[in-house]
């Protein structure tokens, strides 16, 4: 007879943003005629930079002429990518990140799933609660039940720190998916100091550190001092420059950054992620690698810095509409999302403003226990349609 795997009765039949899928298609189907506005999921809604366009179609060229096709890629990425890479995402903010130790995927969901492979079943696993639903789901598919919940709470400002924390490997992600919150150096330091002393890793999710724009706040954990030797870093292209179609993002596994043996040898991870990631993995297509290169561009970094401004002029509309309706909002400053405390069911609500008012959010209970209460709403959408959001929420609430 043939056995599945067992470990997928342990984790939520359907993935958070499948399930509000369904509820909206749901909701579509019944009310033919709502205009639904979508603030669930976080998925950009503005066309690729024009410096993006024209590399893609210069790429599409190339694939179409014998002397300049690229068939396969080097395994870790083209050079030209991740040289502009560690320029412009690391060397230009003063961070020392060598091109050799940038690994290029399709996408940074993938590189956070899949990271934990290489580590043993029995480590001990720490998450922030709520929590990108990632993180947690792949440790309880590969059959690790030893997972450990950080409350991310009003009271401690959304970022817990590592005091009494007692794990191997922790999830950071700041700008934080789903609160919005961003850490300090000083609290980020505190994690690296923290791992290094018990020899845990970091996995530190960046995925939204092009919103951050107050002065001071990390944009990458390598800012803080000792953090190679403790800290991988997950990057990505979807939220920063509009790829959520295109699919690229990266992960910086320093040189000699290691986790051990049982006999107490320590092997280098960065070799053995290259072996997982040949293994399993063909590479982020030629055109979407020269498509993120033209992001590293001066004319791409503009445009896209451009963009995420856009964004974070629809979260701050809609920050001071519902600060104005009386709710405690936080996020939204340096992130894409707003996390709102509802005081009450965060499903019932999540359906009430679909219900009510046609707009698709997403139920803080979804990210975890500690989600309870609030919801999250995403800042990608057109002007238009965030304007006519916060009216109808005015309406509503
Ligand atoms: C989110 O809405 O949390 C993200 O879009 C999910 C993702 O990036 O995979």
């Amino acid at each position: 007879m043939l056995h599945v795997n067992e470990n997928y009765s342990k984790i939520k039949p359907t993935y958070l943003f499948a399930e509000i899928a369904h509820r909206v298609a749901a909701h579509q189907a019944a009310h033919p005629e709502a205009k639904v506005i979508r603030l669930g999921i976080g998925d950009v809604t503005e066309p690729l930079a024009p410096s993006v366009v024209a590399a893609l179609h210069r790429a599409v060229d190339d694939e179409a002429d014998r002397s300049r096709f690229h068939g396969y890629g080097p395994e870790q990425g083209y050079a030209f990518l991740r040289e502009k890479i560690a320029e412009v995402d690391f060397r230009a903010r003063g961070v020392e990140v060598s091109a050799d130790e940038i690994l290029v995927s399709d996408g940074a969901k993938c590189d956070c799933g899949n990271f934990q492979e290489l580590f043993a079943g029995d480590v001990r696993i720490a998450v922030g609660d709520p929590v990108y639903p990632v993180y947690v789901d792949t440790n309880v598919m590969a059959g690790r039940s030893d997972i450990r919940l950080l409350p991310c709470t009003a009271a401690n400002g959304f970022v817990p720190g590592p005091e009494g924390c007692d794990a191997d490997i922790v999830y950071l992600c700041y700008p934080n998916n789903p609160t919005g919150a961003v850490a300090t150096k000083a609290q980020l330091q505190a994690w690296v100091d923290w791992a290094n002393e018990r020899k845990a890793l970091i996995i530190f999710d960046a995925a939204y550190e092009a919103f951050i724009r107050t002065p001071g706040i990390p944009h990458s954990i390598y800012e803080c001092a000792g953090a190679r030797t403790c800290a991988v870093e997950i990057r990505s292209f979807s939220k920063t420059a509009g790829f959520t179609g295109i699919r690229c993002g990266y992960t910086v596994v320093p040189d000699g950054l290691s986790a051990y043996a049982a006999d107490g040898r320590p092997v280098e991870l960065r070799g053995m992620w290259t072996r997982r990631q040949t293994t399993k993995f063909n590479g982020a297509s030629y055109l979407t690698q020269r498509a993120a290169e033209a992001v590293c561009s001066p004319e791409g970094q503009a445009e896209t810095r451009a963009t995420v401004d856009f964004y974070l002029g629809n979260a701050a509309i809609m920050k001071e509409a519902l600060r104005g309706l009386g709710y405690a909002v936080t996020g939204g400053d340096d992130s894409p999302y707003l996390w709102v405390d509802v005081k009450g069911d965060s499903w019932a609500f999540f359906d009430r403003l679909l219900a009510e008012a046609n707009v698709v959010t997403t139920p803080g209970a979804g990210f975890g226990a500690a989600g309870e209460g609030y919801i999250r709403i995403s800042a990608f959408n057109s002007r238009e349609n965030v304007l006519e959001a916060v009216s109808r929420l005015k309406k509503v609430l």
